[in-house]
């Protein structure tokens, strides 16, 4: 199906296509979702059409308030509810037992759904006036740079779906913490917008897991966040070509002429570099060069989320 792509402010227009069982995207605080009626099979295989998204892939759900969290799961201890109390609204999804009320599909068949509240005002009055959670997975195509902007999604969804909710640029910039238990042991599948060192004092020390090393959290795929320019750390590789684009740390660094540069944080601030660096990525893109070469940032709290991306962003995909 083919639409023409609105983008506004509009609340109630993004509410009605959502009660059509169409899809709009929504902005969040990490980065623009795709979103559709979570409680409705036919929106979802709408999100993983549009996304051209692999159906093991599931959707993170989000919603905007503790009646909708406990209608999609079972029961929850005091712990899960410490962490809601400290995150939510915020960064952080939680994989937790589903209920029967969550379709197959947006779980990709797992026992354990992933939920969210997200830290967006019009977002969360969306969900409200809707009366149902949003799956919403990152409003790019399967694969691709993840949106931070309203024109980011138009530019990769334009003609895919009916509306854009323009909420201005994200503020964390890089998405979700994603977290779950083991064997009563939390587990970070996925580095994001909350930190290891800001979940401990709830949980005590967590392990960070590598997804990529394992499908079980299934988007974690070694390749992905990729821009259409091949992407290396730190150097070019020999037949890299003249044309070379360098997604810099905190500074400009002497270039060859032909060569551009993206810096992400003039403040050396590793939030200001995560805010920026999908920006940073689509505008280094879109310049048609050889090749782009990123500079990886300091390792530590949501540095570690932006080596994450980037690493993945410079995998080489299977064919
Ligand atoms: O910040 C975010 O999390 C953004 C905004 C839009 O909320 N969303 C996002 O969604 O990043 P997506 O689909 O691009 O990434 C979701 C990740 C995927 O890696 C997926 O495999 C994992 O969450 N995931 C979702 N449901 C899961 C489940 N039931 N079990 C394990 N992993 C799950
Ligand atoms: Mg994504």
């Amino acid at each position: 199906m083919s639409f023409e792509t609105w983008i506004g402010t509009d609340i109630n227009e993004a509410t009605s296509w959502l009660q059509k069982g169409e899809l709009v995207a929504i902005p969040t605080e990490t980065v623009y979702g795709l979103a559709g009626n979570a409680l409705d099979e036919k929106a979802a295989v709408k999100i993983f059409d549009t996304k051209d998204r692999p159906l093991y892939n599931p959707l993170i759900v989000h919603v905007a308030n503790a009646d909708q969290a406990s209608s999609l799961v079972q029961e929850w201890d005091e712990e899960v509810q410490a962490l809601m109390d400290a995150f939510w609204p915020g960064p952080m999804t939680l994989l937790l037992d589903r209920s029967p009320a969550v379709p197959d599909l947006v779980c990709a068949g797992l026992d354990r759904v992933a939920l969210r509240m997200p830290d967006h005002d019009l977002t969360l009055a969306l969900i409200e006036q809707c009366g149902f959670p949003l799956a919403a997975p990152s409003a790019n195509l399967f694969g691709r740079i993840s949106p931070t902007t309203a024109g980011h999604v138009f530019g990769q969804l334009d003609h895919l779906i009916p509306y854009i909710l323009d909420g201005g640029p994200c503020r964390v910039g890089v998405e979700s913490t994603i977290l779950g238990r083991e064997n009563s042991r939390w587990k970070i599948y996925r580095a994001g917008g909350i930190t290891q060192s800001e979940l401990e004092p709830i949980i005590g020390y967590t392990e960070a897991i590598n997804a990529s090393d394992r499908p079980a959290a299934p988007g974690m795929l070694p390749w992905h966040y990729a821009p259409r320019t091949p992407l290396a750390l730190n150097h070019p590789p020999r037949n890299s070509g003249d044309r070379i684009g360098w997604l810099r740390f905190s500074s400009l660094s002497p270039v060859v002429p032909g060569e551009r540069q993206f810096v992400l944080a003039p403040d050396g601030d590793l939030h200001t570099a995560a805010r920026r660096l999908y920006a940073g990525l689509h505008e280094l893109d879109a310049l048609g060069l050889d090749f782009l070469v990123a500079e990886p940032v300091p390792d530590s709290g949501i540095g570690r989320a932006i080596n994450d991306r980037l690493k993945r962003a410079a995998a080489v995909r299977p064919e």
